[in-house]
């Protein structure tokens, strides 16, 4: 396998039916992960790439591993169908995309559930994180482990320091019914929109502002065309890395073994340094001329007040017992 990054969407389409011919071995199978983000400076973009390095050279003959970031092969929404034609093999959708399959995976999005990147391990090592992976059996579609980016912040096009600076304004948000109802909390209007479109809207103002960790502040470059980021700290963006039954089966007993093993491992490592790799990125926004806004106690707990509704509207749909588990996570 030779290992070449792809970059722009219409270069990768144009290569697309080429791919496994001209970067794989006769008899390895190709497994193509699509993704969103940013190859670099980021938890997920630095673990796919890792995990593709590590296939490749552990399962040469084997196995044949390609990445894709930056949605050059397909956004999140269209993902999940890329999967079950057999088009991708591996994605990491943040859990919100999985809405349609799986509403107990939405505790992730409760806003101010999870307070730190060690409650959301203890959390899904857990027994309840653990079967969670298997939620969305019954569509063919396997969790095969969690990854880390980091808590969401909010930025606008002007100061928000209390939640009614956020009353009127449009959010753009994944596709999660528990974010779309936060945002309604606030008295503002969530918009529903693709990872890759969200810089060109808030650049020319079809919303007002967004809400993500610091890493994809960072590597999107959001900072640029905001007033400032208010360090809210209100969600913890998790992903599921999953692949489809039907390739899991494809594969015989040692060489799926071996895989796994090689998701877990880099998955683990990866997650170790979520936390660092947003705080720099944190850092970066600040050096390179963006505004990040502190908030005190007060002021803090007055956007938990606003958010945390939803928790009341979600709990039957998720599982009163999926968010107990996770609030005692929280406990250590
Ligand atoms: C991602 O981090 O994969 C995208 C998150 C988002 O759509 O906000």
């Amino acid at each position: 396998m030779t290992t070449r990054m792809l970059t722009g969407g219409a270069a990768v389409l144009a290569l697309m039916p080429a791919i496994a011919a001209a970067q794989c071995d006769d008899g390895e199978r190709v497994v193509n992960f699509s993704h969103v983000t940013a190859a670099n400076g980021h938890p997920k973009g630095e673990m796919a790439a890792a995990l593709a390095e590590r296939v490749n050279e552990a399962m040469d003959g084997t196995l044949c591993m390609e990445v894709f970031p930056n949605s050059t092969l397909f956004d999140d929404d269209k993902v999940l169908e890329a999967m079950m034609l057999g088009d991708v093999q591996l994605a990491a959708p943040d859990v919100g995309k999985f809405d349609a399959y799986s509403q107990a995976l939405q505790v992730f999005n409760l806003p101010f559930l999870f307070a730190s990147t060690e409650a959301v391990q203890r959390f899904t090592e857990g027994e309840a994180g653990q079967d969670l992976l298997m939620a969305m059996e019954d569509s063919g579609i396997i969790g095969l482990a969690y990854v880390y980016n980091g808590l969401r912040q909010f930025s606008a096009g002007q100061p928000l320091i209390e939640p009614t600076d956020a009353e009127g304004l449009k959010f753009r948000v994944t596709t999660s019914d528990v974010t779309e109802a936060m945002i309604d909390e606030l008295g503002a209007q969530p918009q529903a929109l693709a990872f890759s479109e969200v810089y060109g809207a808030l650049q020319t103002g079809v919303v007002d502002g967004q809400e993500n960790t610091w890493s994809n502040i960072y590597t999107q470059k959001f900072y640029e065309v905001q007033d400032g980021i208010t360090e809210t700290n209100h969600q913890f963006l998790t992903y599921l890395m999953v692949t489809s039954q039907d390739f899991l089966d494809s594969l015989d007993e040692g060489t799926r073994e071996e895989f796994l093993s090689l998701v877990d491992e880099v998955s683990d490592e990866y997650n170790a340094r979520a936390n660092e790799i947003n705080a720099e990125a944190r850092q970066a926004i600040i050096d390179a001329g963006g505004t990040v806004r502190e908030l005190d106690d007060a002021q803090r707990q007055a956007w938990v007040d606003a958010m945390t509704p939803v928790w009341d509207q979600f709990e039957e749909a998720i599982g009163s017992d999926v968010i107990e588990a996770a609030q005692a996570a929280n406990e250590g």
